[in-house]
């Protein structure tokens, strides 16, 4: 007898009709000492399995109870009931692994999100994660492929860094020096040329600066690993540890840079609106029964689905900040001082409400912005001739704000020493990046992509804590 998985019997893939089927599963519910139903995380749906109660010993029944592993051998035949177009008329059920029904956190009824993020453990047993974490799987394969079969090698950074020079936020120290004890040196500070690596050093906050140093070599690579921020903010949007994509390319330029990341977007969502579109009808569905709680001004627009088709099909924005500047400060909410931070003066950074009202309001449609004041981007951004913007992009998603961060590399020596210098980085701290410019220097650029940002806009998850299986955040590492 052939083992199948949910997917296979439910989809009826080169399975004729009345065949004996082996399926194991977990107990979603067992309605009427008659009908489970079964599920084993390969789609969001279940089979049902009808039991004849007569033909099986009461104990047995009992413990067929919500949460248990179970093991079901019987015939795949039509279904008389409504619903389902098969079901397993049941020959042999046993349990391999009991629940207990009084204490088992995942009830068959509606749990909050905040109770389900304290079993995220469990939390893939209901059918909002299940998709939330299959769409995940998809949108990391989707980006694989894409890189694939656009010429892109994979390359892995690493993850403990002794760069300190990203500048992009907070670090998290890697040591094993004993925290009661560490040595001094004469200054009274700890000594860090004791420790483990005989310097100090962190997570990555990105893997940019070494993805650099493989695209002046092999052309186009692209990093996809995970990366981490001590930033102390409890945003729905922040994570302490996210995962974040880099391409980078050789001979690329600005407007390159934006064509990819525009091609590359829309890509891995088409990928997801061809291949999920069980996981992504189930989602649109659960957020449109959310929408209809909310008063008339608040419901969204479009669907989940119809989001999804917007961004594959329309072109995105492409604004300067200075012309974004003066959209803002000619707004309504500007001139009204809605605003927490109100425009007045070119050079302002962005905040996430100015972001928003860009992409939500005024163009209604992905934005790339670009040519950022200097003094408010990194360092290694390329200095335009008017000497004070730098060739930055930033890509803003209608419901996420920022989801992409990027930039056309400075690769002329001179100018990027300088702006070393005023800065107060040491050119010793980053000798091997200041020598991708002395040896074959060339136009060079990429950006990083918030993977838990994309997972958010594709499933409609409001929080992105939702979209990561174990999420760090601010007094929270638990699992
Ligand atoms: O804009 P960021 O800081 O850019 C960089 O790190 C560049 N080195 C990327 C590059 O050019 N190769 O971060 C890139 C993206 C952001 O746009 C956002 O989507 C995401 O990473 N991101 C976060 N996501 C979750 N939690 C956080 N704390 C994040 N910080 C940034
Ligand atoms: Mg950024």
């Amino acid at each position: 007898m052939k083992s199948y998985t949910v997917s296979e019997l439910l989809s009826q893939n080169n399975i004729a009709p009345n065949t004996e089927v082996d399926i194991k599963g977990w107990v979603r519910t067992f309605r009427a000492n008659r009908f489970i139903a079964l599920n084993d995380g390969s789609t969001l749906n279940n089979i049902q399995c009808v039991v004849d109660f007569e033909n099986f010993d009461e104990a047995l029944l009992k413990r067929i109870t919500t949460g248990a592993a179970v093991h079901i051998k019987g015939d795949l035949v039509e279904s008389q009931g409504k619903g389902q177009t098969v079901e397993v008329q049941v020959k042999f059920v046993d349990v391999l692994g009991d629940s207990d029904p009084e204490t088992y956190p995942i009830q068959p009824k509606k749990h909050s999100f905040e109770f389900l993020r304290e079993n995220a453990h469990l939390r893939t047993r209901t059918s909002t994660f299940s998709a939330v974490m299959r769409l995940r799987s998809a949108l990391s394969f989707a980006i694989h492929k894409y890189f694939n079969e656009n010429g892109f090698y994979y390359m892995h950074a690493p993850i403990i860094t002794g760069s300190d020079a990203e500048g992009a936020g907070e670090m998290f120290r890697v040591t094993n020096l004993d925290a009661k004890n560490a040595p001094l040196n004469e200054a009274g500070e700890v000594d860090y040329t004791k420790d483990f690596f005989g310097k100090e050093t962190n997570l990555t906050v990105s893997g940019q600066l070494e993805a650099e140093t493989y695209a002046m070599s092999l052309g186009k690579v692209y990093t996809f690993g995970p990366t981490f921020r001590a930033e102390n903010s409890n945003t729905s949007r922040h994570l302490a540890e996210f995962w974040m994509i880099e391409p980078e390319v050789a001979f690329m330029d600005l407007p390159g840079n934006m064509d990819l990341a525009e091609d590359f977007m829309k890509s891995v969502i088409k990928y997801i609106l061809d291949n999920n579109k069980e996981d992504l009808e189930f989602l649109d569905n659960r957020l449109q029964e959310e929408d209809k709680k909310k008063p008339q001004a608040e419901r969204s627009e479009m669907t989940l689905i119809e989001k999804l088709k917007f961004v594959t099909d329309n072109n995105f924005k492409r604004v300067s900040y200075t012309e974004a500047i003066d959209i803002l400060r000619n707004s309504k909410p500007n001139k009204k001082k809605k605003f927490k931070y109100i425009i007045d003066e070119w050079g302002a950074d962005l905040q996430s409400e100015h972001e928003r009202y860009l992409v939500e309001k005024h163009f209604n449609c992905p934005v790339i912005l670009f040519d950022y004041p200097a003094n408010i981007k990194a360092f290694y951004m390329r200095l335009n001739d008017d000497g004070k913007t730098v060739r930055a992009m930033d890509i803003l998603f209608p419901g996420i704000g920022e989801i992409v961060g990027g930039a056309q590399r400075e690769e002329r020596l001179d100018v990027l020493k300088e702006k070393m210098a005023a800065i107060g980085i040491p050119e010793e701290d980053l000798w091997w990046y200041l020598d991708l410019r002395k040896f074959g220097t060339a136009v060079h650029s990429g950006f990083g992509l918030g993977f838990e940002r994309l997972v958010m806009f594709a499933t409609g998850m409001s929080n992105i804590r939702d979209v990561i299986p174990f999420p760090r955040t601010p007094q929270n590492a638990e699992f």
